[in-house]
């Protein structure tokens, strides 16, 4: 697929959004306008980031018609071993009912369970199929779900997710997920497309320390490459994630990244040095790792 500005795949989303986590809803308001500003036209939102009324603000004071704008947003499954209660189907429904109102919408374009974390999984997926029909939501899919909990949806005679967002970026490439996707029809998207950078959640609290250790051998290869292609490392990481077919999200509260993490469509990585950022997998996922799991490793046996 050629990737342009104007470039969405194939439920309709702009391939180059723009994520929320880990902004304050006064942050939020500010960045989303940003971003709508700079040319996104694809937010990424979640329950679980606390600043949907922030995000819903923005999104309102940038006076963007409504159907310009791709809206993801995210349930929070609830987790038992964070003591999390976990949603039951109506409390599904009522939750994105919440999330819209706080929002400022009358739907979302694609609705999302943060991680396979409940037992109750497939019963809130059942909600979300019932908040398609309802209109709440576009389209439907998952998030950092594998093969295995992919299939236990479809083996319960329920509707394949139409998407899957997961961690990918050079250290994290999810090789084998990944083609079982493109197999299935699953439109892919990245998240932590910049876990690999020195400059990743470097702020005190954020948790970018844990695993800094390990992304030495990738810094030095994307700096080389960045350097020769005279991008930032930045646009490189989200460039490689486009040309391998993803649609790609990155978070900044600075206005100047956010605009420089838009400007992706005007070079491309040759062949050589894609290869040699993909030879830089070590199949380890770096977002959730401060929270001290895997989630998509996490999935509790179904009863
Ligand atoms: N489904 C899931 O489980 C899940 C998990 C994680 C993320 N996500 C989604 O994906 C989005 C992106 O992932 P992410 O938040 O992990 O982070 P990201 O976009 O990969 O990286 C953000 C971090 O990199 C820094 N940064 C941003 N642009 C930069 C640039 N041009 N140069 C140098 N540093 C830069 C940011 O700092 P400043 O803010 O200080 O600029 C921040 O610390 C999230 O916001 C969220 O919407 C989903």
């Amino acid at each position: 697929m050629e990737i342009t500005q104007k470039s969405r795949n194939a439920i309709g989303m702009p391939l180059v959004g723009f994520g929320t986590y880990q902004l304050t809803n006064e942050q939020a308001e500010l960045s989303v306008i940003e971003a709508l500003k700079a040319g996104y036209r694809h937010i990424d939102s979640a329950e679980g980031y606390r600043n949907e009324e922030g995000t819903g603000k923005g999104m309102k004071a940038a006076g963007i018609a409504r159907e310009e704008i791709f809206v993801t947003t995210k349930l929070f499954p609830g987790f038992q071993q964070w003591g999390s209660p976990e949603k039951n189907y109506d409390q599904t429904i009522e939750t994105l009912k919440k999330q819209l109102t706080q929002l400022q919408l009358d739907h979302v374009d694609l609705y999302l369970i943060n991680a396979p974390l409940a037992v109750l999984r497939l019963e809130q997926w059942g909600a979300l199929e019932e908040l398609k029909k309802m209109g709440l939501t576009k389209h439907i899919g998952v998030s950092n779900y594998n093969e295995v909990t992919i299939k236990e949806i479809i083996d319960a005679g329920l509707t394949k997710p139409e998407a899957n967002q997961i961690e990918f970026h050079p250290i994290c490439a999810q090789i084998d997920l990944t083609r079982y996707m493109k197999e299935n029809a699953i439109v892919p998207i990245a998240y932590s497309s910049l876990a690999p950078l020195s400059t990743w959640r470097n702020e005190v609290g954020q948790g970018g320390e844990v695993l800094a250790e390990i992304k030495k051998e990738c810094q030095l290869v994307t700096k080389e490459i960045a350097d020769k292609l005279n991008v930032s490392e930045a646009r490189l990481l989200l460039r490689w994630g486009l040309q391998h077919g993803y649609s790609v999200l990155s978070k900044s509260g600075k206005p100047e990244r956010i605009r420089e993490n838009f400007n992706v469509f005007n070079f491309e990585i040759p062949v050589g040095d894609m290869e040699r950022l993909n030879g830089l997998n070590q199949n380890q996922p770096i977002a959730w790792s401060a929270n001290g799991i895997n989630p998509m490793e996490a999935a509790p046996p179904l009863r």
